[in-house]
Parts: C-alpha cells; sequence; structure tokens
C-alpha cells in the first residue's frame, strides 16, 4: 500500500479529519454504544469523551486488562479507551494514549484533567515512530486506527517493540474481506484514507506476523451492511465530521465494494 499512496498527503488528510472532530465534537453516547461498549462503560465517561468516540468497536472487551498493568493506545482519540483502561488497571497501573492530531491530544488531556484521571497520559506523536520506551508496556490496543496507517508494517513493528515479552495486542479495525478491483479501489482512495487504508484481513495479519507477532486470533469478525457503512462513515463515526464522506458514500452506493468492509477484533502476543 505505501508505494501505491502519497504517503504525507494521507497523514494531513488525517489530521485534518480527526482535528475536525475533535473541535465540532459531533460523536456521542449512541454511536459508542452502537460500535460495542456496554451501557455501563457508556455511563462512566462524561459527554466530552464520548462526543468524539470514532472508533469501530472496543477493544477494552478484548484486552484482558489486570490492575497494575500498563496500557497503550495507538490512536487515542479524545481518549474513550484510555480512560476505560485507566479505570480497569486501577490506581497502581497506567493507561497511555498515543495520537497525531494535536487537538485530540489537548482534548484529551482536558477531559483526564476535568475528570480528575491521575493514572492517564496522554502524548502527541505517531504510531510508526511512537515516544514510547521499548518493552515497557503489558498491553497495546488500538481502535480503528491502524488501517489509516500509511505504514502498518512500522505500525506493528512499533507495537511490538513496545511491549514486554508477554504482552498483549488488541485491536478493533477495519479490514477489507477481500481484495478490491482496481476501479473499486479508486473509490476507496476518493475518500483519502476514510477507510481507503483498510486492507484484505490476511494481508493485515500477515503485517502482524511479520512484525514477530504470534498467537494471533480473529476474535470476532463483522461484514457491514451498506447502512452500518454509512453511520459509520457519516456525519459521525470513525471518519467524524466534515470529512467528506458522506460524498463517497454516496458515489459507493450500490457498489460491491460496500459488501467488502468489515470490523474485527484481533488479538496477539508478544513471546
Ligand atoms: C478513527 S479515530 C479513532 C480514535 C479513538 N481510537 C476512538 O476509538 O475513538 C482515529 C484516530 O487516530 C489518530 N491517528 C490516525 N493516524 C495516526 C497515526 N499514524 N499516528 C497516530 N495517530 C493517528 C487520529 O488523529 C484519530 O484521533
Amino acid at each position: 500500500m505505501s508505494s501505491k499512496i502519497d504517503e504525507l498527503s494521507v497523514r494531513k488528510a488525517v489530521k485534518e479529519r480527526y482535528s475536525g472532530l475533535a473541535t465540532s465534537g459531533s460523536s456521542g453516547k449512541d454511536y459508542a454504544s452502537r460500535i460495542g461498549y456496554s451501557g455501563e462503560a457508556v455511563e462512566k465517561l462524561p459527554d466530552q469523551v464520548l462526543e468524539v468516540s470514532a472508533g469501530c468497536g472496543n477493544p477494552t472487551a478484548i484486552a484482558d486488562l489486570k490492575p497494575g498493568q500498563t496500557v497503550l493506545d495507538l490512536g487515542s482519540g479524545g481518549g474513550i479507551d484510555v480512560f476505560l483502561s485507566a479505570q480497569a488497571v486501577g490506581s497502581k497501573g497506567k493507561a497511555i494514549g498515543v495520537d497525531a492530531t494535536p487537538e485530540m491530544i489537548w482534548r484529551a488531556r482536558k477531559a483526564a484533567k476535568e475528570m480528575n484521571a491521575t493514572n492517564v497520559e496522554f502524548r502527541l506523536g505517531e504510531i510508526e515512530c511512537m515516544p514510547v520506551e521499548s518493552n515497557t508496556v503489558d498491553v497495546v490496543i488500538s481502535n480503528c486506527v491502524i488501517n489509516l496507517s500509511p505504514d502498518k508494517e512500522k505500525a506493528f513493528m512499533e507495537a511490538f517493540r513496545v511491549l514486554r515479552p508477554g504482552g498483549k495486542l488488541a485491536v478493533s479495525d477495519m479490514v477489507l474481506t477481500e481484495d478490491v478491483k482496481a476501479d473499486e479501489q479508486e473509490m476507496f482512495k476518493s475518500w483519502a484514507s476514510c477507510i481507503g487504508g483498510a486492507i484484505p484481513l490476511d494481508e493485515y495479519v500477515g503485517k502482524m506476523k511479520a512484525a514477530g507477532f504470534k498467537d494471533i486470533e480473529i476474535n470476532s469478525r463483522h461484514t457491514y451492511t451498506s447502512e452500518e457503512l454509512a453511520l459509520m462513515l457519516g456525519d459521525t463515526g470513525c471518519c467524524g465530521s466534515g470529512c467528506g464522506c458522506g460524498t463517497g458514500i454516496t458515489t459507493l452506493t450500490g457498489s460491491k465494494a460496500l459488501s467488502k468492509v468489515a470490523t474485527v477484533k484481533i488479538t496477539a502476543r508478544k513471546e
């Protein structure tokens, strides 16, 4: 993928989109419930966190977090999974979020302050080159972010580097259920990486293996209906508002490409 795209343009487009969502706060409780957060989890979080929820699943549900652990969230956005992880690991543990969009980091830090969350930290950085020491993290989580990366190999290598031996990776992400044809790929690209960066599941797993991950398990896989996809990528959701995805959806309506996008939950381990 990285050889076929202009990496800098993708990174710029992604940051612009999520800076827009950080400012508009156009997501919310309903969206979070729809993508897999329990009522109890949602009730624990303030609106300012839920308003920028933009994942495609709930990685904390498969992370098996324990008190005292250090958790790292790749592409933490407004911090939804960081705050839930922080509650699970308790005061002796820590949850760190890394995100490339300054507005998301500022928003998450503000929320942390207002929530009095002392075991969380939000760091500005890219998941392909993280400001995190090697072998220091027990669990790496991520929610609908690696699909946006123009260098997924590097993102998985970085996740592997920061994990302690025995550490776990737990991700929710968007993938393609099969290879899309060239004309369909063009349409995906017009979304400027909204899901334009999603790759086939076997390729995704191949990149995890290449980074060194073992015991890779697909915990769940759900192929979106076109209605679900429209909700995911509309005004709210993993695309955020004002990103032009509405146009993409209109262009794609009726396209077979729509039946090839799935959300998956995957776990893996660093030996
Ligand atoms: C779809 S949103 C998901 C946010 C959050 N994980 C959630 O579930 O609400 C994607 C987030 O990943 C961040 N992001 C995208 N590409 C990134 C990269 N290469 N490095 C770091 N953050 C990135 C964006 O800034 C945005 O906040």
